[in-house]
């Protein structure tokens, strides 16, 4: 079998026993060198995944009902979060909502994902009282976190109240690490590409010094895309019985 159905039969028998109701199933995604590295410095895109990887995820993209990133990633990337790639003999998957972090509402108006064709992006701020800047975007606005930044838990039942029951992580390394800290990520598809970058890692400080409660993945999955290595698996929080 194909990995790429590999994944969306093992993601739909992941979401099939997430027991949990308030808030969407997450699925991280996103691409790194073989030193774990996301890209050369934050602000800068550096295109990792090769065709099929690419492939991958925008097909990974398609089983999902939303989409999220970060403001750093937007502003950066300026990605359209769609699904534009594909393969097979099947037409392409439908386009998830798209979703941006961004407490402080800094998208630009220029931004793509304030034009597209068929979605409205959801902007989830924790600036309160502000009008909305462009009516092709959903301002949404929930409380912050300790740090002013919108807070994840928050965030997350407020996407479920609105049908997203299923949510695509794509970064970029400040909102990677901010759900894997909060326990939020349930599912895990890592591209590694065969590059050394010595940049900007993706997974930062978790809070966590016993290695018993590292997050880890099980099982584990792999396969090649070109010559990419694909890594994906289960998130599990608990503590190590052994
Ligand atoms: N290789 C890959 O797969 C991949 C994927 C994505 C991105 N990238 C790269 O990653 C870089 C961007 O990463 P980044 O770490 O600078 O930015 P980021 O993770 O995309 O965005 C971080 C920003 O999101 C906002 N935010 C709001 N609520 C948050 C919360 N609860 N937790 C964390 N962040 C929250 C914060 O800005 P405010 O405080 O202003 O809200 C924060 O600074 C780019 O260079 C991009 O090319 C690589």
């Amino acid at each position: 079998m194909h990995p790429n159905q590999q994944i969306e039969r093992w993601l739909a028998a992941s979401r099939e026993s997430f027991s949990q109701h308030e808030r969407p199933f997450v699925t991280l995604s996103y691409a790194q060198g073989w030193d774990g590295s996301i890209t050369l410095r934050t602000g800068q895109p550096l295109a990792l995944s090769g065709e099929e990887s690419t492939r991958l995820t925008h097909h990974l993209r398609s089983q999902h009902d939303g989409i999220l990133v970060g403001i750093g990633t937007v502003l950066s990337d300026d990605p359209q979060l769609n699904v534009r790639q594909w393969s097979g003999p099947t037409p392409p998957g439908p386009n998830p909502q798209p979703i941006v972090l961004d407490s402080q509402l800094r998208i630009p108006a220029a931004a793509r994902l304030c034009h597209l064709a068929d979605k409205r992006c959801w902007v989830l701020t924790s600036r309160s009282g502000v009008e909305l800047v462009d009516s092709s975007l959903e301002i949404i606005t929930l409380p912050g976190d300790a740090e002013g930044r919108v807070c994840l838990h928050e965030a997350l039942r407020e996407l479920r109240r609105r049908g997203i029951r299923s949510l695509m992580v794509e970064g970029g390394a400040n909102v990677i690490t901010a759900f894997l800290r909060e326990r939020l990520v349930d599912a895990l598809v890592l591209t590694v590409a065969p590059i050394l970058v010595g940049g900007y890692k993706a997974v930062g400080d978790l809070g966590i010094a016993v290695k018993a409660q590292l997050p880890r993945i099980a099982p584990v999955f792999n396969s090649r895309l070109g010559d990419d290595v694909i890594l994906w698996g289960n998130l599990h929080y608990e503590e190590a019985s052994s």
